[in-house]
């Protein structure tokens, strides 16, 4: 049986690209076989555990239920945004500052998840911060300190240190 293709054109870490993909393929698989970005990856494939978050137009998304074909059209970010050779972001540096990490694989998903939500609030609550986190897992149980984190952010934020 031939696999059904499409082309699909949108603006990726801020260039417009283009990619023929089968339609089966979810967001993952996009970045990954057509574009070799490896920063979003999958882990439960349920929707479960944000290992495989990105933005879409600026809205987090589960990139291993989110079909590929759907961001025709839109903007995506992902972690490796801004990556060649700049500054890391407020967000990044807090995540180091505040060792909010142990293997890493989960990162991506919550510095990303943390840009959306100091987007929209730039002064959370630390409720704020727990539901805006929900959907994401460490395995590592690194949790107190990506909350720091995060906090931390956020005041490099308002300080003006970053985006
Ligand atoms: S791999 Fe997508 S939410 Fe877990
Ligand atoms: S740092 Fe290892 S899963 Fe979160």
């Amino acid at each position: 049986m031939s696999t059904v293709q499409r082309t699909i054109r949108f603006t990726l870490n801020g260039e417009a690209v283009a990619a023929d993909v089968p339609t089966h393929w979810n967001v993952v698989e996009l970045l990954q076989n057509r574009f070799g970005l490896f920063g979003a990856r999958e882990s439960c494939g349920q929707g479960l555990c944000g290992c495989c978050t990105v933005l879409v137009n600026g809205n987090a998304v589960s990139g291993c239920l989110y079909l590929a074909a759907f961001v025709h059209g839109a903007e995506v970010t992902t972690i490796e945004h801004g990556a060649a050779g700049r500054e890391l972001d407020a967000v990044q540096q807090a995540f180091i500052e505040a060792g909010a990490f142990q293997c890493g694989f989960c990162t991506p998903g919550f510095v990303l998840m943390t840009r959306q939500l100091l987007d929209e609030k730039p002064d959370p609550t630390e409720d704020d911060i727990r539901h805006y986190l929900s959907g994401n897992l460490c395995r590592c149980a690194a949790y107190p300190e990506i909350v720091a984190a995060v906090k931390l952010a956020a005041q490099k934020r308002r300080a003006g240190q970053g985006r």
